[in-house]
């Protein structure tokens, strides 16, 4: 089954033909970061200015890479919710539009749940020989039941995928998304936009400068001590009370100089100041080694107790945050031990794209399901 999926829940615009929801045939993505980051973050109004002038240049550059005709499509899908309603609109429209022209059947796709069958995709020279009529279980897969950690820079989830479209949300964030810390924190400490890539950058240049000066590449990460919301008890997770941490630290605040904010922030404040002997790397490389510790070992150690509590035998990754190196590290350490296998998308199926819109609605679609014409744009979907 021939499946033409649209991405476009929010700055990337997506396109990509899919074959029986895992063979990659062509997957074109317009970033628009160069844009947003001028101002920092992602804009909503330019957002989906952008969306309507490189949707159709997008699909129609899918369907050239793939050399495949309209006729040889089985379904067109797109993504429908959560995201920015603006932006959403575009891709839906275009979706729907499609379907219609062409007299094909319409899928809506939930985004988070793309993310999750990211996990599930390859080229389409991987096909296993043993692959044929079973939509359910290819050679290569992952394997039921999983966890997936979903983390982007809108979502911070922990799920239980017991099996095709049998999900229970485990957890998530109380306040913002891991990406979300990412990127703010980068504002905070001028790094520019997207803020886990740069965040990720200078945390890798702190351990350098630690290994150049013959010190344990974990001082870097131990140069601040930041705090955890470990929220025990739940699977839910907080990263504003570290950002406001990394915010008062940017702003050279300490014990001394800053009269501490009321309630627990009163403990956390004492907490912030600078361990030492960490002398040689720049503060900022230093800061943002420390903060990316902070979040990814919260990240690492939920998810470990979640695979454990529900014994499941592998963990997937999904979202922005999954292409970043020291949760993947973290993860490895804390699953290894379990016999538990984690495994991620390559980094260009971490971040939004098509392709994984097309293969989540593959598995939709052969459990019969497809969409009226009508359908509209979610933005506050949940999975
Ligand atoms: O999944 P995604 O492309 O968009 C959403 O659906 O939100 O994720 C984008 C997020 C951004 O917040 C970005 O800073 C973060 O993923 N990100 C990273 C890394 N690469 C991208 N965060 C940490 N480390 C990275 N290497
Ligand atoms: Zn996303």
């Amino acid at each position: 089954m021939l499946i033409l999926g649209i991405e476009s829940s929010c700055d990337e615009t997506g396109a990509a033909l899919m074959e029986d929801g895992r063979y990659l045939l062509s997957n074109v993505v317009a970033s628009q970061i160069e844009i947003h980051n001028r101002y920092g973050g992602v804009v909503p109004e330019v957002a989906s200015r952008q969306q309507l002038a490189s949707i159709i240049p997008v699909v129609e550059t899918a369907m050239e890479q793939a050399g495949r005709s309209w006729n040889e499509i089985d379904a067109i899908a797109a993504t429908y919710g959560p995201g920015l309603a603006g932006s959403l609109l575009v891709g839906l429209t275009v979706g729907k539009a499609l379907a219609l022209a062409h007299n094909l059947p319409f899928i809506g796709v939930n985004h988070l749940e793309a993310h999750i069958y990211a996990n599930w995709l390859r080229g389409s020279g991987d096909r296993p020989a043993s692959a044929h009529n079973d939509w359910r279980y290819h050679e290569g897969d992952p394997a039921f039941p999983l966890i997936c950690l979903i983390v982007s820079g809108a979502h911070s989830e922990l799920v239980l995928v017991r099996d095709h479209g049998d999900y229970e949300l485990l957890g998530c964030t109380r306040d913002d998304a891991a990406g979300e810390a990412f990127d703010k924190v980068a504002r905070i400490l001028g790094l520019g936009y997207p803020g886990g890539p740069a965040i990720q950058k200078a945390a890798q240049k702190a351990e350098e400068e630690m290994q150049q000066q013959h010190k344990a590449v974990s001082a870097a990460r131990k140069a601040y001590r930041l705090p955890r919301a470990w929220l025990r008890g739940t699977y839910d997770f907080s990263f504003s009370g570290v950002k406001t941490a990394m915010l008062h630290l940017a702003e050279g605040a300490t014990e001394q100089s800053v009269s501490a904010p009321v309630g627990a922030a009163n403990k956390q404040i004492s907490r912030y100041t600078r361990m030492g002997a960490q002398q040689g790397a720049s503060d900022v490389s230093l800061l943002a080694a420390s903060f990316q510790e902070a979040v990814v070992e919260v990240l690492a150690v939920k998810t470990r107790q979640a695979a454990q509590e529900y014994q499941v035998k592998q963990v997937v990754l999904a979202g922005g945050v999954a292409a970043n190196l020291s949760l993947r590290t973290h993860l490895e350490q804390e699953l290894a031990p379990l016999g538990v296998r984690l495994t991620y998308p390559p980094i260009e199926f971490c971040t939004d794209n098509a392709a994984m819109i097309a293969s989540a609605a593959f598995f939709h679609l052969c459990r019969g399901e497809r969409h009226e014409l009508d359908l509209d744009v979610e933005p506050g979907l949940s999975l």
